[in-house]
């Protein structure tokens, strides 16, 4: 039977990380996957993860089954941190959240969520976006169409054409929008943009969906949830698909959230048990520990507190790491002018090189990085930022 299938390519992301690990060359650097790294290229786990771990081994009794929804402490903590402590829709018991595996997780019960509603829905995703959001929204049966998102010759957003695009879009379609940190092009709307665009989802009376896996990593962990806040502000509806990935550095746990702003509390209560229902038919409820972990962290205030100082510190070093590639670049002479990474956030940047120079510095320098010029910017340190910036210089 399973001979009718075809075999497929690597993943476009995940299949880097595979090809690395093979190649010989003892200088090979790794700028695939999005993971955080230290200056040593490790991704340790952080401090406030680490004490969780030990309080969380010594007061665990039962490894019975966790709520449908998910661990409370968690859900709650999660949406405090994402709508502010005095979130108006949370004060009026307007949101309903499961605990989710991974931000993955999230995307896929919430995209289910979308086709129970109507199997004709439509989503708008930036062009360009996260590859994987193709076949977590897509294979959920939702049509996906595509809004002009990232201009690769002037490395700037196309702005006025993401507008013009959205302006059209139908009263019944959901856009999907980046919450910080764009991935892949690490370009975020400014406030004044952000301001536009939730005025239009107030005008056209489209569907925010706010994808938001870097929380932190861009200008702060509060400034970072300043385009989702200010929607839920302008229209009475918005959902939420959350990850803790990459900001507690929980990656292997597939810890996220998936949130649903409604427009009251009446509907509040049917969303949550359709997501609920939702999540019982593909996975039946969320693994425990990850969950576990972060409830601990954002309830203990000292835990709470080494959390934050673990995000700004990666988020301080990752725009460090950013100046100096782009010095380094410059020190190169190289004729490209390179100073928009300094001017993208969190941990991604498209170099706007074409795919045959991706491949080249792929074959001749066993450098990796995605065929869309994404780079990983948390994989470069000091070590083999010099070596770097020499093979782009050289392939350009
Ligand atoms: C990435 O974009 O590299 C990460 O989110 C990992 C993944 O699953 O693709």
């Amino acid at each position: 039977m399973f001979e009718t299938l075809t075999a497929l390519p690597p993943d476009s992301i995940l299949g880097l990380s595979a090809a690395f690990k093979k190649d010989p060359n003892p200088h090979k650097i790794d700028l695939g996957v999005g993971v955080y790294k230290d200056e040593q290229g490790n991704t340790p786990i952080l401090e406030c993860v680490a004490s969780a771990q030990h309080l969380l081994l010594a007061s665990e009794t039962s490894k019975v089954y966790i709520t449908p929804q998910g661990n409370q402490g968690f859900i709650d903590g999660m949406l405090r941190l994402l709508l502010g402590e005095n979130s108006f829709v949370l004060n009026h018991n307007r949101v309903a959240a499961v605990q989710a595996p991974g931000g993955c997780g999230a995307l896929r019960i919430l995209a289910e969520l979308l086709i129970r509603i109507d199997e004709n829905t439509t989503v708008w995703v930036s062009d360009p976006t996260w590859a994987n959001h193709m076949p977590l929204l897509g294979d959920a049966g939702l049509t996906l169409k595509t809004y002009p998102y990232f201009d690769k010759d002037n490395a700037s957003i196309k702005f006025d054409e993401m507008m013009d695009c959205l302006s059209k879009v139908g009263p019944n379609d959901v856009v999907l929008l980046h919450g910080c940190c764009h991935n892949p092009t690490g370009a975020d709307l400014s406030k004044e943009q952000w301001q536009d665009v939730a005025a239009l989802a107030a005008k056209v009376g489209f569907l925010p969906f706010v994808d938001t896996a870097y929380q932190g990593f861009g200008d702060g962990i509060e400034e970072d949830t300043y385009g989702l806040r200010l929607l839920i502000d302008s229209v009475d509806e918005v959902i939420v698909a959350a990850s803790c990935s990459k900001n507690f550095g929980l990656y292997r746990e597939r810890v996220g959230l998936a949130a649903i702003i409604c427009k009251d509390e009446k509907t509040r209560d049917i969303a949550q048990s359709q997501i609920q229902s939702v999540a019982r038919g593909i996975y039946s409820m969320p693994p425990s520990y990850g969950g576990a972990l972060v409830d601990i962290i954002l309830n203990d205030k000292a835990l709470y507190t080494t959390w934050t100082n673990e995000v700004n510190a990666m988020r301080v070093r990752m725009a460090t790491l950013r100046q100096m590639l782009v010095t380094n670049l410059q020190q190169q002479n190289v004729d490209k002018d390179f100073s928009f990474i300094n001017a993208q956030k969190g941990m991604f940047s498209f170099l706007c090189i074409p795919p045959q120079q991706v491949q080249q510095l792929r074959d001749e320098h066993s450098i990796y990085f995605v065929d869309s010029s994404r780079v990983n910017i948390a994989g470069i340190n000091h070590n083999n930022v010099g070596t770097l910036a020499k093979a782009i210089a050289q392939t350009l």
